[in-house]
């Protein structure tokens, strides 16, 4: 099972002080007290499911530290760590002391990778990459060698999918949510043609609510809400979808998987 244990960190220096990706406007702020309370529900919702959630500590002029997911890739007791946009770079300093403090060992990616915001493993011994706006290229070789993943190269087709949880989403092993609009067409035959995966197919309207980025353990998946269509066919397939309003995360470009790094992915 996967996503039973995860690291997060709490938004209390959260704000939008530059823009680094297409859906921030540093002249919209978040609300704090809706933050708090949206932020809050997500915890509870994560904890509901049994979910172990570890905390980093929040880090003053560190806005962004609360998506945890770009400051690692965790594969067993391996991490690599992210290498990450000048403006957060600092960050993966915490998660490395956080993470070697906690029995993992952690290798340093030289060339520029969003962590696990731009590596989507399927649970079938596989990562779905993305290679473009904010990892470079080299660094797929790079995972492959030091995580040992197959590694399905994916490219997007507009930075405001520069990450690449943001248009897929693992529902169980090799069972995934995609938004094939999203991908260039060889991407997207890449990913149709991928014997070892299911695919459910996800509009680019649901996409755009951040609806992909979401945490399942193949039971439960923790989701944004805005998107019924997607919602309803988990259910369909007898999953139990928890609907959270991400109205503020959203307006740092991220979503419910961008705050949750996995520290049991296999
Ligand atoms: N503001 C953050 C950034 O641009 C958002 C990160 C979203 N994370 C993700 N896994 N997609 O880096």
């Amino acid at each position: 099972m996967y996503n039973r244990e995860v690291l997060m960190c709490r938004p209390d220096y959260f704000e939008i002080a530059y823009s680094i990706n297409p859906y921030m406007d540093p002249h919209r702020q978040p609300d704090a007290l809706k933050l708090e309370r949206e932020y809050d529900a997500l915890i509870a919702a994560h904890e509901a499911t049994g979910r172990k959630v570890h905390f980093l500590e929040p880090v003053h002029g560190l806005p962004d530290m609360t998506y945890t997911a770009n400051q690692a890739l965790v594969r067993g007791k391996m991490a690599v760590l992210g290498n990450l946009p000048p403006e957060r770079a600092p960050e993966t300093d915490h998660t490395r002391r956080w993470l070697e403090a906690n029995g993992f060992e952690v290798i340093v990616c030289p060339y520029r990778f969003s962590g696990q915001g731009d590596a989507v493993p399927t649970g079938t011994g596989a990562v779905i990459k993305g290679r473009q706006w904010r990892s470079d290229p080299r660094s797929d070789a790079f995972i492959e060698e030091s995580l040992g993943y197959e590694v399905i190269p994916i490219h997007t087709v507009s930075d405001r999918w520069y990450d690449d949880d943001l248009v897929f989403g693992v529902i169980r092993p090799g069972l995934v949510a995609v938004c094939l609009d999203a991908l260039d067409i060889d991407s997207q035959a890449r990913i149709k043609d991928h014997a070892d995966l299911e695919l459910i197919p996800v509009s680019l309207k649901e996409a755009e609510q951040f609806a992909l980025n979401l945490v399942s353990d193949g039971n439960t998946v923790i989701m944004a809400d805005g998107a019924p269509e997607l919602k309803t066919e988990l259910e369909r397939r007898g999953l139990r979808v928890v609907a959270c309003n991400i109205s503020q995360l959203k307006l740092g470009g991220g979503g419910i998987r961008c705050t949750t790094l996995a520290l049991d992915a296999n």
